[in-house]
């Protein structure tokens, strides 16, 4: 008896320790190490959670663009251009673009004709980083790159061949009108690839690290496709250099493409 009522009130001490530390009381001195721990813990999630969502120039925005984007993602952006099958006379649109990784892959398709590479992301960060990375290509004339959002595109209807986009759906506020507005840009016949891990996706997601996002579940994000028009939506298992992830395909099929302006 005195056994349960011990382990009951250690239950409710670690509940509250749970509540007081989630609820975002600063690290006070004197506070025991795994009530310290998991504050920390708390801390970090937080920050990643942030700066995966929209990368700043704080310490974790740094550590997200070196570690992960510019390391763990290299290969998701780089395929994500390839399996674009881009023509050298192509406008290509990347949204999400991060540090560029997949603007610079696109941009060496359309180096030999008069396609150009587009780029849209809302972080100022990410725009001034590409911006570096990618000077001589915007100097050509051959990338373009803006600050924008997904949900509201500055470009006409019926303007990209290509779209593609990496880690990026589950960030927008609204999953079903960011498709259809780049449903709205592409051209008839046009194509988008969509690049993700799906395992690592999950195991995030269960470490609340995309609690900035909406939706993580790629069936919600295929069937959303769908839902805004987008034709023969599958999913395919890639493997490049040792690693295996996903791809998502989706086509447009307009045949009475109202206006090339955008409204
Ligand atoms: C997780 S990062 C992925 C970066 C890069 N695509 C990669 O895979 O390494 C998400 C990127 O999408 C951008 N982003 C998120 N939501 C956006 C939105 N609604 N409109 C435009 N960009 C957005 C962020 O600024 C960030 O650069």
């Amino acid at each position: 008896m005195k056994d349960i009522q011990h382990h009951d009130e250690r239950r409710k001490r670690s509940q509250e320790k749970m509540e007081y530390l989630a609820s975002g009381t600063p690290i006070k001195p004197g506070m025991n190490s795994s009530a310290l721990v998991w504050r920390m813990t708390n801390i970090i999630t937080e920050y990643l959670a942030q700066n995966l969502r929209k990368p700043g120039s704080g310490f974790f925005g740094w550590y997200v663009t070196k570690n992960i984007f510019l390391r763990r993602n290299v290969i998701l952006e780089e395929n994500g251009a390839k399996l674009c099958q881009i023509e050298p006379h192509y406008n290509v649109l990347e949204v999400g673009f991060g540090p560029g990784v997949g603007l610079e892959t696109a941009w060496k398709y359309v180096t030999g004709g008069n396609g150009k590479i587009y780029g849209v992301d809302f972080s100022d960060k990410m725009i001034s980083l590409t911006k570096r990375r990618l000077a001589k290509q915007i100097n050509d004339g051959k990338v373009c790159i803006q600050k924008g959002n997904v949900l509201n595109l500055p470009f006409d209807n019926d303007t990209f061949h290509r779209v593609f986009h990496c880690n990026c759906y589950y960030f927008w506020p609204d999953l079903q009108a960011g498709c259809r507005e780049l449903y709205r840009v592409m051209r008839p016949h046009a194509r988008m690839v969509t690049t993700i891990r799906v395992d690592s996706i999950k195991a995030i997601t269960q470490k609340n690290i995309l609690k900035y996002g909406q939706t993580s579940d790629h069936v919600e994000y295929m069937k959303t496709l769908e839902k805004v028009g987008f034709k023969n939506v599958s999913m395919q298992n890639v493997e490049d250099s040792g690693q295996t992830f996903q791809a998502i395909f989706a086509d447009v099929d307009k045949r009475n493409s109202s206006s090339n302006k955008k409204t």
